[in-house]
């Protein structure tokens, strides 16, 4: 179609006006005669200007549309084998295969005129005469309930008419809107005063290592032992200013959740060393697609959930483990479900302090 509006109707006219000039400069050929310009003027604008008189009903159309058409377009527009379709779609062009026909994409009706005018049917182009051209439009607004049965479309009527997808085309604003971002002056350095790591890309193994969470640890650890897991804050130690650790989670935090890790390590092991046991390792959790530890005989289910992008992050794994078996179902890991938000939370922070 946009090929169609900026080949067929911008050129074409532009074309033919040039054309004497240089003819006469170089001494070549002659001027068109009038006849032969108006032969290829026939381009029709959106106001309808160009339009021949003529006009054309939905009945006479569908008799056309039957004999000339309906092999190709099928019977209803719906489109055969590889032929276009000219009806419907409608309300699909927000979809992942939006079906783009006159009633759902086209802007103007004088572009349906001005293609079935110029170039169908396929094979025998421009044998048809103004009055069936309005006659066949006519019915192609019918396949599209643009109209009702008893519609007549003429030169007079035409200008009134609107396409429901009009107003979805806008004039190219790049000189207005792009032109003034692109041509300021970069920013080369410090552009971003705050940067925080809010993921990890640990499947694509590009987050480089983080050498602040084997000390993290530790003095979670530490503060675990000292406060028998239990409420941390009172006796905490003030803790170095740390970048990472702030943007990530407090070491009370972590603490915590290292006590309520017990709940999991009949199952599962983290640290150096760890190896798949009852369940996989979780050295490295957060930001690995599910079901993807090497060496570990995981169920369908998860495997699945892997394979149709779950991705474990602090969001999901609190999710899967508020409740696994409704998260994930038919999964194998027995294990009846933190309720607790705040607990889940503190989990995790705990987990996210393993990498791999
Ligand atoms: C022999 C098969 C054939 C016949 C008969 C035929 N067409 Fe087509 N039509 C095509 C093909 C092929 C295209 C796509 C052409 C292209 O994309 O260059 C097309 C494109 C179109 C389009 C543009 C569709 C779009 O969304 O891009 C319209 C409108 C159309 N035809 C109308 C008609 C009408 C009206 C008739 C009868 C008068 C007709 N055609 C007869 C094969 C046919
Ligand atoms: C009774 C054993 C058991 C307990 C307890 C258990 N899990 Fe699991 N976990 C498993 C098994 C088995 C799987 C693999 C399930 C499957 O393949 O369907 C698994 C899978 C997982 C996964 C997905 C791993 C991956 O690679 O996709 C996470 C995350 C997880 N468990 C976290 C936890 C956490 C956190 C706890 C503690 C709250 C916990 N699990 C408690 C056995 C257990």
């Amino acid at each position: 179609m946009s090929r169609f509006l900026k080949s067929g109707l911008l050129c074409a006219g532009a074309a033919l006006v040039a054309l004497p000039a240089i003819a006469q400069s170089s001494g070549l050929g002659r001027a068109a005669l009038p006849e032969e310009v108006a032969a290829w003027d026939i381009d029709i604008r959106p106001d309808g200007a160009g339009l021949p008189d003529g006009s054309g009903d939905v009945w006479t159309g569908e008799e056309l549309y039957e004999a000339q058409c309906a092999h190709c377009h099928g019977t209803f527009g719906e489109g055969m084998g590889s032929w276009p379709m000219l009806a419907g779609g409608q309300g699909s062009l927000t979809h992942e295969h939006p079906q783009k026909t006159i009633g759902s994409y086209w802007p103007y009706l004088s572009t349906v005129w001005d293609y079935v005018n110029r170039a169908m049917p396929y094979g025998a182009a421009q044998s048809l005469t103004p009055d069936e051209v309005y006659a066949i439009t006519a019915y192609l607004m019918y396949l599209n309930d643009l109209v009702d049965d008893d519609f007549e479309l003429s030169r007079d009527n035409f200008g009134d008419i609107r396409l429901p997808n009009e107003d979805g085309f806008y004039l190219d604003d790049r000189v207005a809107l792009e032109w003034p971002v692109f041509t300021q002056a970069p920013c080369m350095s410090d552009c971003k005063p705050d940067v925080q790591v809010t993921m990890r890309a640990a499947v694509l193994d590009v987050t480089p290592d983080d050498p602040t969470a084997d000390a993290r640890r530790a003095q979670a650890r530490a503060m675990a032992a000292a406060s028998g897991g239990g409420d941390a804050a009172a006796s905490t130690p003030e803790v170095e200013p740390d970048e990472e650790a702030s943007a990530a989670h407090s070491p009370e935090l972590i603490a915590q959740g290292e006590s309520l890790y017990r709940a999991c390590r009949s199952c599962h092991q983290v640290g150096d060393g760890a190896r798949n046991s009852v369940g996989p390792v979780l050295n490295g959790i957060l930001g690995r697609v599910a079901g993807r530890v090497e060496g570990f005989r995981y169920s369908p289910a998860l495997t699945g959930a892997g394979d149709a992008g779950l991705i474990w992050t602090e969001d999901t794994v609190s999710d899967f483990i508020a409740d696994p078996r409704g998260y994930l179902p038919r999964n194998r890991m027995s294990y009846a479900g933190l309720r607790d938000a705040d607990e889940r939370r503190a989990l995790v922070a705990y987990l996210s302090t393993y990498s791999e």
